[in-house]
This record gives C-alpha cells, structure tokens and sequence, in this order.
C-alpha cells in the first residue's frame, strides 16, 4: 500500500485570494493558472501500514511536527474516511525547489499528496474528486492536480462539492508559453497565505472592488488563453497580480510580499516592453518576492537577461506548461517497506 506521485506547482494568472469557507477551503472567486513543467516539482509517498506505530511524516528529509504535520494528517485522515481504513500513514514529500516562498509549494505538495493518498488506499478518485481533496489542504493545490491551463470554478453549493478544477486547455494547446521564475529570496514567508488572505477580506477596504472586477476578467483570460493570444494574457496576467498585491497592501496591518528586488524586476520587465514597442513578457507574483515571468520560448532569453544584471537574483527556473501529475514507479519510492525515508 506505498504510492509515489510526482506534481508541479501551478502559477495564477488570475489569483486565488480569500475564502468564503475557511474550514472546507472554498474561495471568494475564481481563478486561472496553468500546470509547470520540466523544471520544479514535488515527489510524494504515501504509505498506509498496520505495522506502523504512529503516523509520521517527514517534508524535504526533516520529520515535520506541529501545524506542518496536521496539514499534511487532514488528506490522510480524509482518504483513511473515505476508504475506511484505520491503519497509520507514512508520508515523505521532497520539492526540488525553495519551499514556502511563494513559488506554490503548497499546490504540487498537496495535489501530490491527494493522488498519492488516494492511490496508497486503493481509492480510485477521479480528477474532480481529487481536486476537491487536494483544496482541503491548500486551495491552490486544487488546480495542480490537472496538467495545462485550468479554472478553479469557485462553484456555489454550502458543501464545496462544486468548487474544483477543471481543465480549460491541454499542455498541448500552447507549448511556446514558458513560466521564467526569478528567484528573488527563497526564504520561508513571514505571513502564511492563509492567515494572510483572511486580513484582507476582513480589512481590505480595496477588496471588495476586486471581487466585483473579477468575472470579467476572468471571462478575457479564459478567452484570450484559447485564442493563444499573448498580448492580453500578459496585460491581464499584470494587472492581476497588481491589483492582488494592492489589496494586501491595503489590508490593515499592511502585508508586503514584493521586496525592492521584486520591485527592480517589475521595473526592468517595463522598460523591456516599452522598448519592443509590444509586450513580450507579463509579471506575475503570489504570496512572495519571486517574480513569475510569462512569456514565449523565444523570447526566455531576452526576459532572462534584462533580469539577470539586477542585484540580488539568486536563480531562475525556466518552465513550460506542464501535464500534471504522474505516478511513479515503486523503485521511485522515497520510503521503504517498513515506512522510513530512504
Ligand atoms: O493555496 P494557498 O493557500 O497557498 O494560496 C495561494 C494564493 C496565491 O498563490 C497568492 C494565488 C493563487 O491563486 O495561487
């Protein structure tokens, strides 16, 4: 009963930002990302054993405790209802890339960990069950268990039951488009996203104008991803992510994720499209100062290098639009039989 998944993060281009439902994870909107790929991921093992003696859980090969573990304990505990099983649970996820600043290590672990769990139990849940398990943990996580670009539909039953992912296009619809991370600081972030979006729906006198702005927003980047049309998603994919961060800058006491070194890269990337005379590249940032850099594979080069010459730019991790998760061969395992890491 081990099962090892891989899974990508996703990156927003129309942001998840506040809840309606704390407990079941439902969101105050919808929102649009595409699935990563070829470049950062999450690998998950979920063991569920009668010869285990307590659950434990062990995330980049320290063994987690407090508020880690219990997150990661709320899909076990989830799948073990489902499958009525009792047994404890062994669980090692490893992420090949800075976890908790901002870069969606809470989506690939947790939509790893959902198809994992689901799998160790035998359960067999489609994408959509699997979706609604993976928000449970973390709500963006709901959208990385699907590959290409996807729509979380906030959906509007008391239960949840409508509120999950869905796929809008395959990877396949556009294989030009690349995700260009620009590390900017891979520390953990000081506000957790969840206490953070909670602020700003309760403080945010800017919020409120969001939510109404949003459906046609997302209505002309739904459109303009099946036109393929670059210009419109990288002007709305800004715009997004600006007014999002306007709203935390607005929330009392005032959340800041951008750094100065965000702020140069918004700078540089301006001056970039100013230049062209055209917009080859559009900025986007989640809950941290990593800057998500959208644009075409022929123009990476050009994006990475009018970046690259600011000060403080530890990495970059090019991405493309990636399938979603895959399960791994038992060889892949990252704990043994007997549930330890190995
Ligand atoms: O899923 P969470 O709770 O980590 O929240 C993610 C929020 C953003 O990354 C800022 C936006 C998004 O839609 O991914």
């Amino acid at each position: 009963m081990v099962s090892t998944f891989e899974a990508t993060p996703n990156i927003a281009l129309i942001k998840y930002w506040g809840k309606r439902d704390s407990k079941l994870v439902l969101p105050q909107n919808s929102s649009i990302s595409f699935t990563l790929g070829n470049s950062v991921k999450t690998v998950t093992s979920v063991l569920f054993s009668d010869r285990l003696k307590e659950d434990v859980a062990w995330l980049n090969r320290k063994k987690t405790s407090g508020e880690e573990l219990a997150r990661m304990l709320l899909i076990a505990d989830l799948v073990r209802q489902k499958a009525s099983i009792s047994s404890k649970v062994a669980i090692a996820s490893e992420n090949n890339f800075p976890t908790a600043a901002g870069i969606a290590s809470s989506a690939s672990g947790f939509a790893a960990l959902a198809c994992a769990a689901s799998d160790a139990a035998g359960l067999g849940l489609n994408p959509t069950e699997l979706s609604i398990l993976a928000r449970m943990a973390s709500g963006s996580a709901c959208r990385s268990v699907l590959g290409g670009f996807v729509e979380w539909k906030k959906g509007e039953e008391k239960d949840g039951g409508d509120s999950h992912a869905v796929q809008i296009a395959p990877a396949s619809h556009w294989p030009e488009l690349h995700d260009l991370i620009a590390v900017a600081e891979s520390g953990r972030k000081k506000i957790g996203s969840s206490a953070g979006m909670d602020r700003t729906v309760k403080t945010s006198g800017l919020y409120a104008k969001r939510i109404l702005d949003l459906p046609s927003r997302i209505a002309k980047m739904r459109q303009a991803i099946m036109l393929r049309d670059s210009q419109t998603v990288f002007a709305l994919s800004m715009e997004d992510s600006m007014n999002m961060h306007a709203t935390m800058l607005d929330t009392k006491p005032p959340i800041l994720y951008l750094n100065e070194r965000s702020m140069g890269i918004i700078e540089a990337i301006e001056e970039l499209n100013a230049s062209e005379g055209k917009l080859v590249c559009g900025y986007t940032f989640d809950a941290g100062p990593n800057a998500h850099l959208i644009c075409e594979g022929k123009d990476v080069a050009k994006v990475k290098k009018s970046v690259a010459k600011l000060h403080g730019i530890e990495k970059f991790y090019d991405c493309i639009v990636g399938a979603g998760p895959i399960k791994l061969a038992a060889k892949e395992s990252l704990l043994s039989e007997a549930g330890k890491p190995v």
